[in-house]
């Protein structure tokens, strides 16, 4: 029961589906006028004219920002500002969060910290902050959209700001606040399984009362809407991942209403979405050939062959057929090159990684997009093997999928033989050895795969686990920053350096400029060079870490200050995120 509902309902969960700035003022969706001057609907066939303008003149940011990134780096031969200046075009850099629940929320804002300039402790050396600055892109599928919905929301807090500071008691996932809690699985979750489905909705916390969850689901029937079980878990996240303010955890708020914050609007962060798939009527298989549906602050839609159709996110719930109405905003579109689904009044979504696609990659590598260089954070499985990358590239061969560009990657048995789930790997570094890949012209980017792993912290909590003390949540965080930092710099002092040797990688091929000495190096180093393993069924069985690879050894934990080992969580750890000893023992109980 559990996993049913948590599969079906991981998705979309913060997305009121409404016009803009709720017009009724409450979680009930309303009816505005239709702009006169433009279409809702369009074909999928490129980036919609307002992502366009937004990236334009998010461009003139990033490029400054990836300068400073890059002379902090000391690149050797290399003029930075030289270089974007005559760049052929801007670069084009993603971070893709996958989805694992909430161990994917944490793990990914460790990561998302290390690559924020704003983190307190990354920056100062030899950090990696400034490519959260210098990206274009941001996307999340569901625990990573849970991360990226929080911030985008929110204009992009840090996650500094909210651990540590944390006015509005964001991401407070203890006992008390988690979403369902012991006492009410055992009284509202028992009499579920006989039937009564309407008792289990109300163990959620927060469901009952003034103001509760049903409240606001009652508002949206009032309207004449049906909800859903999305409708229920949507609003139990709110409760987690938004602040409580005025409006009772933003119960008015909108995707669309990204649009009118001042960071967004100043193209201060990078462009933000979340993705989910599609399901046929006619299957009830979860496989690659469904298509994924994109919801970004200008519109929602997909570049896959069953849809190429996108809507205006605004809008979402107009009827734009003379037909029945109902929800389905792409219902009939002509764009639509199979039929099935746009045939059907009703648009089934379902969650984005049930394909075993965990990283939001198949959208953001469109060719459309013409990304240089992606951060691959995959806190997918317990201990990622691979697997989500893996379909990505298996996908674009397939019909369905005909914009997707995405470098040659190995099996998972290699993944684990060649340990390229414990140390960073680059995929796709030479652009010469991928022209069958290219679509129109356009060459797969490069990308940076980071997987989670421990360092300080046992990261591999279960993808159904609703509950983290304070300090297990700050280890994990703590934990996800390690992992991308390759432990604060101490395994490579020129990490910082090699990211940047990735990241400039399209246009030096683009003008034909040779690497230098020192990115020769780095790429000897984090390349994956082609190399493949292949067995049948789990290599590593019963997986332990060093700190750059596998092994069935046994293990212990590192810490990030050298010299010194410790056991599931060091003092460090802790003193680092601000905390009293005394809070320790939180963890061990
Ligand atoms: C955005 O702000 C403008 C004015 O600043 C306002 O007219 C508009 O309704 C706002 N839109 C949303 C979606 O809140
Ligand atoms: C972070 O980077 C941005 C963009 O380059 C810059 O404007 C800002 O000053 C930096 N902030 C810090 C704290 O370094
Ligand atoms: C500027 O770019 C052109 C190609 O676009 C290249 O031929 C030239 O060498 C570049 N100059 C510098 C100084 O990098
Ligand atoms: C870059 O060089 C400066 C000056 O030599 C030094 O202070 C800084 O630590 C170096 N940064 C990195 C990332 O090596
Ligand atoms: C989380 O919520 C609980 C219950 O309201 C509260 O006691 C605690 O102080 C909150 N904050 C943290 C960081 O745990
Ligand atoms: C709500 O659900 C009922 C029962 O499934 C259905 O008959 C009705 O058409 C739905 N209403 C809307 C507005 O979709
Ligand atoms: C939603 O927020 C508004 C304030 O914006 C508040 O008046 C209303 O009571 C809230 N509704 C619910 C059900 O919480
Ligand atoms: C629409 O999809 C639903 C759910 O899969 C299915 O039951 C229904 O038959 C479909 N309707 C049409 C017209 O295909
Ligand atoms: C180079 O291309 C071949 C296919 O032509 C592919 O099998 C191989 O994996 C690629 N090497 C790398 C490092 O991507
Ligand atoms: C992977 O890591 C293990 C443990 O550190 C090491 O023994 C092994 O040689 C590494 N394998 C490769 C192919 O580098
Ligand atoms: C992994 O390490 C732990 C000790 O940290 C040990 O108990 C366990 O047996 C090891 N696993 C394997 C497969 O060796
Ligand atoms: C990371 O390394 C820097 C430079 O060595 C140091 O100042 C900082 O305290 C370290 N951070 C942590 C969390 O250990």
């Amino acid at each position: 029961m559990m996993n049913v509902l948590l599969i079906h309902l991981l998705l979309l969960a913060l997305i009121n589906v409404t016009q803009a700035w709720s017009p009724t003022g409450s979680y009930a969706p309303g009816k505005v006028q239709c702009p006169s001057n433009h279409d809702l609907l369009r074909e999928g066939d490129s980036i919609s004219s307002e992502e366009k303008d937004w990236v334009k003149a998010r461009h003139e940011k990033t490029d400054k920002a990836l300068i400073e990134y890059l002379d902090s780096s000391n690149l050797t031969d290399f003029d930075a500002k030289k270089f974007i200046r005559n760049a052929t075009r801007s670069p084009n850099i993603a971070l893709a969060f996958s989805g694992g629940g909430y161990r994917a929320m944490l793990s990914g804002a460790g990561q998302f910290a290390a690559l924020d300039n704003r983190t307190v402790g990354v920056d100062e050396t030899n950090g990696l902050g400034g490519i959260f600055q210098s990206s274009t892109y941001l996307a999340g599928l569901l625990g990573g959209g849970w991360l990226v919905g929080s911030l985008a929301m929110q204009d992009f807090p840090s996650v500094d700001e909210i651990v540590l500071e944390n006015p509005n008691d964001l991401w407070n996932l203890t006992e008390t606040k988690q979403i369902l809690t012991k006492v009410s699985v055992i009284r509202n979750l028992v009499p579920a399984l006989w039937g009564n489905i309407q008792n289990f909705f109300k163990a959620v916390n927060g469901y009952n009362g003034k103001n509760g969850i049903g409240q606001e689901l009652q508002e949206k029937e009032d309207a004449g809407f049906n909800t859903t079980i999305t409708d229920i878990w949507g609003r139990a996240l709110a409760r987690q991942l938004l602040p409580k303010g005025k409006d009772n955890y933003m119960n008015a708020s909108t995707w669309s209403d990204i649009r009118n914050n001042t960071g967004f609007k100043n193209h201060n962060y990078p462009f933000p979405m979340v993705t989910a798939l599609v399901r046929f009527s006619k299957s009830k298989a979860y496989n690659s050939s469904l298509p994924v549906v994109e919801f970004n602050p200008f519109e929602i839609g997909s570049f896959d062959y069953s849809l190429n159709s996108f809507f205006d996110t605004q809008y979402l719930g107009t009827e734009v057929n003379n037909a029945v109405f109902k929800p389905n905003p792409f219902y009939k579109s002509r764009y639509a090159k199979n039929k099935e689904i746009v045939n059907n009044s009703t648009l089934y979504l379902i969650d984005g990684g049930l394909a075993d696609e965990s990283l939001p990659l198949s959208n953001l590598m469109t060719k459309e997009r013409k990304l240089d260089a992606v951060f691959a954070l995959d806190n997918s499985e317990n201990w990622p093997n691979g697997k989500s990358i893996i379909k990505t590239y298996e996908r674009q061969f397939l019909d369905e999928d005909d914009k997707t560009v995405c470098p040659y990657v190995p099996g998972e048995s290699s993944f684990q033989h060649f340990n390229l789930t414990a140390k960073p790997t680059f995929f796709g570094c030479d652009a010469k050895n991928m022209t069958d890949l290219a679509k129109d012209g356009v060459v797969p980017p490069i990308v940076i795969y980071l997987a989670n792993r421990p360092f300080e912290f046992w990261s591999n909590t279960s993808l159904l686990g609703l509950k983290y003390s304070d300090p297990q949540k700050k280890a994990m965080i703590r934990n996800g920053i390690d992992v991308t930092s390759r432990l604060n710099h101490t395994l490579d002092s020129e990490w910082q350096a090699c990211v940047g040797c990735a990241l400039i990688r399209r246009e030096q091929e683009r003008q034909g400029i040779k690497q230098s000495e020192q990115c020769e190096r780095c790429f000897a180093d984090y390349c994956w060079d082609g190399s493949t393993f292949e067995v049948e069924g789990d290599y590593f069985p019963n997986v332990n870490f060093t700190k750059t690879g596998l092994t069935n050894d046994s293990m212990h934990l590192w810490d990030t200050k050298p010299g010194t080992s410790t056991n599931v969580s060091s003092i460090s750890v802790l003193s680092y995120l601000g905390f009293k000893k005394r809070q320790l023992f939180d963890l061990f109980i």
